[in-house]
């Protein structure tokens, strides 16, 4: 491929949408946070509804939903038919259903083909689950992050405070990352696992600085 396509996948709250971010910013690419997506599904699913045991149900909801992002400074902002879902997506109510819901085949392959046309011909910085394995094989540059479980609690637990959330607890957010990684990495349609070429980051013990430094040094030879 000529475009440069730069894959994060890894388990939950490691800090791949910050690294992401960081990257895009930095080298001029456009960030594409491919869990926004399965959330703002999620949320559709929520709102109406729908049953998740009923393929034509949701083969239909999923022709109702339309997913457009709207990058302001890196951030990644998603609209769900046009409406701005992007901090409601992150809320308990979704984050307890996200993985149900991206588990199911048909959604999947919805969202995987979305995010393929999105990387088609720009450089790209995307980040998820199978984003190295499934939608971008061919990517140039594949990191698979992870971290310590109870730095990653911590983490989101203090991201969420910080935006105003205080209904959750720090056990509630370990339990919810514990939850999804477990689904995630044992589901049957495309598990989180790494691809073989992904370089593994881990960064309990690194700064965002040093984290951003090694992965600016594995994508500067495809520029
Ligand atoms: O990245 P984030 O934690 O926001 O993703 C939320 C959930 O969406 C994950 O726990 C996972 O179930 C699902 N996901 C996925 N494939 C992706 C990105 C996210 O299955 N590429």
């Amino acid at each position: 491929r000529k475009n440069v396509v730069v894959a994060i996948d890894g388990y939950s709250s490691c800090g791949k949408s910050t690294l992401a971010k960081a990257l895009a910013k930095k080298l001029g690419f456009i960030y594409i946070d491919s869990g926004a997506m399965y959330r703002a599904v999620t949320l559709y699913f929520i709102r109406n509804q729908v049953d998740m045991t009923d393929q034509s149900a949701i083969a239909d909801a999923l022709q109702h939903i339309e997913l457009n992002f709207h990058s302001r400074d890196y951030q990644s902002h998603i609209t769900l038919n046009g409406e701005e879902v992007s901090d409601e997506i992150r809320l308990m109510p979704v984050s307890e259903n996200v993985s149900e819901v991206s588990a199911i085949k048909l959604v999947r392959v919805e969202m995987v083909k979305q995010q393929q046309r999105m990387g088609k011909s720009k450089n790209i910085v995307m980040d998820g689950r199978d984003i190295g394995t499934a939608v971008f094989e061919d990517a140039q540059v594949k990191f698979f992050m992870t971290a310590d479980p109870k730095i990653r609690a911590e983490r989101r637990f203090k991201e969420l405070e910080r935006k105003g959330n205080n209904q959750v607890t720090l056990e509630e957010v370990f339990e919810n990352l514990a939850h999804r990684d477990y689904a995630d990495t044992t589901r049957k349609e495309s598990p989180l696992i790494r691809a073989e070429d992904a370089i593994i980051l881990d960064n309990t013990d690194i700064t965002e600085q040093e984290q951003l430094d090694f992965a600016l040094d594995k994508v500067t030879p495809f520029l």
